[in-house]
């Protein structure tokens, strides 16, 4: 299984790391990042999906224009500058001045609007492309649901819960595979935007959005909440894991498993289901059947804890479930109040959920 744990995301975890460090930490790992290691920005520049390939391809085409107009008024600018300064033999008199040049007006204001119909012709084209593409009999069809601050991913035809990360086939020329969201929200708007698979979408309540996805490369995409939900709007991070098509097998297969019930952890198992931890989380085959909360039956699968704000391992564990407010403040999850010694049993037991 493909099932990686990446820590290449070290300095983010970190609220203290400038800003210069971050960015020249992007550059260098910019250049090294490889599949299966996300890159820490991720590059709009660099499309992964056939919709993310056909927004870029209007890019560019925007930005050529923009650069050909740029080219044009910032030279007969400079020219002009030049030739027509101001000389030591000059008289100082007015030059003649010119009303009313109808091959100039119509030039300035012909040339412009066949530029602009271009750009609306060709937009309008690509944004029919992603929008009315009928999903194929064999896409994969997942439900994403946006809350304050995670995500929910179902897949109802494979009847599996989990959060946070999307794991997707990938599409290759021999074999096309294309996944099909259905977006929703639970309390407020969110926006789904990996921008290396496709454009923003947003999740608003009550509504149901579309979109899709045709990743062509295997490795991890990341993402993000486009749209402020909130105070930890910034720390509901996304990640697409891309596999090939054996691998997204097992996957399904291991997520498909109910939850182990070890015997050595009975007592962790106890506070959790003593505590209102049931009334919010889920954990398949118990009794533990919250919705509020993020699945955990295959909880130590993921990469992060709490949507991307830290690297899921034991010790980000214990920290975010003795008080999660001092690793996400204003998360939904309340400080449980647990002693040092439920803390380490119920630990144990969230650990043995794989
Ligand atoms: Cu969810 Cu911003």
């Amino acid at each position: 299984m493909r099932l990686r744990r990446h820590h290449r995301l070290g300095p983010l975890w970190h609220g203290s790391t400038s800003p210069l460090v971050l960015a020249l930490g992007t550059a260098l790992l910019a250049g090294t990042a490889s599949a299966g290691v996300p890159e820490q920005v991720t590059n709009i520049f660099k499309p992964l999906s056939t919709p993310a390939e056909l927004v870029s391809e209007v890019a560019w085409l925007a930005l050529a224009v923009c650069a050909g107009i740029f080219l044009v008024v910032g030279g007969l600018l400079a020219y002009t500058t030049v030739r027509f300064r101001r000389r030591a033999q000059d008289d100082g008199a007015e030059p003649p001045q010119i009303y009313g040049s109808n091959q100039l007006e119509l030039a300035w204001t012909v040339i412009p609007i066949l530029i602009v119909l271009v750009l609306v012709l060709v937009t309008a084209r690509t944004i029919a492309d992603v929008q009315n593409r009928p999903a194929p009999p064999d896409a994969l069809h997942v439900t994403v649901v946006g809350h304050q601050w995670w995500w929910e991913v179902r897949y109802p035809a494979l009847g599996l819960v989990t959060a946070n990360e999307l794991h997707v086939p990938v599409s290759t020329t021999s074999r096309r595979q294309l996944t099909f969201l259905r977006l929703e929200s639970a309390d407020v708007a969110h926006s789904f935007w990996v921008p290396q698979l496709a454009g923003k979408t947003d999740l608003i309540p009550n509504r149901v959005n579309r979109m899709w996805i045709e990743p062509t490369q295997v490795g991890t995409s990341l993402g993000n909440c486009a749209e402020y939900c909130g105070t930890q709007h910034a720390r509901m991070l996304l990640r697409v894991i891309v596999h090939e098509p054996d691998d997204f097998a097992r996957w399904v297969a291991a997520q498909q498993q109910p939850a182990v019930a070890e015997a050595q952890v009975h007592a962790g198992r106890d506070v959790f289901f003593a505590t209102s931890c049931v009334n919010c989380h889920t954990i398949s085959g118990t009794t533990a059947q919250g919705k509020f909360g993020p699945d955990l039956t295959h909880l130590m699968s993921r990469d992060t804890l709490a949507a991307g704000t830290a690297p899921n391992t034991p010790a980000t564990l214990r920290a975010w479930v003795r008080d999660p407010q001092t690793l996400k403040e204003g998360a939904l999850m309340p400080n449980m109040q647990l002693s040092d010694t439920e803390l380490d049993q119920i630990v144990a037991y969230l650990l043995t959920l794989k």
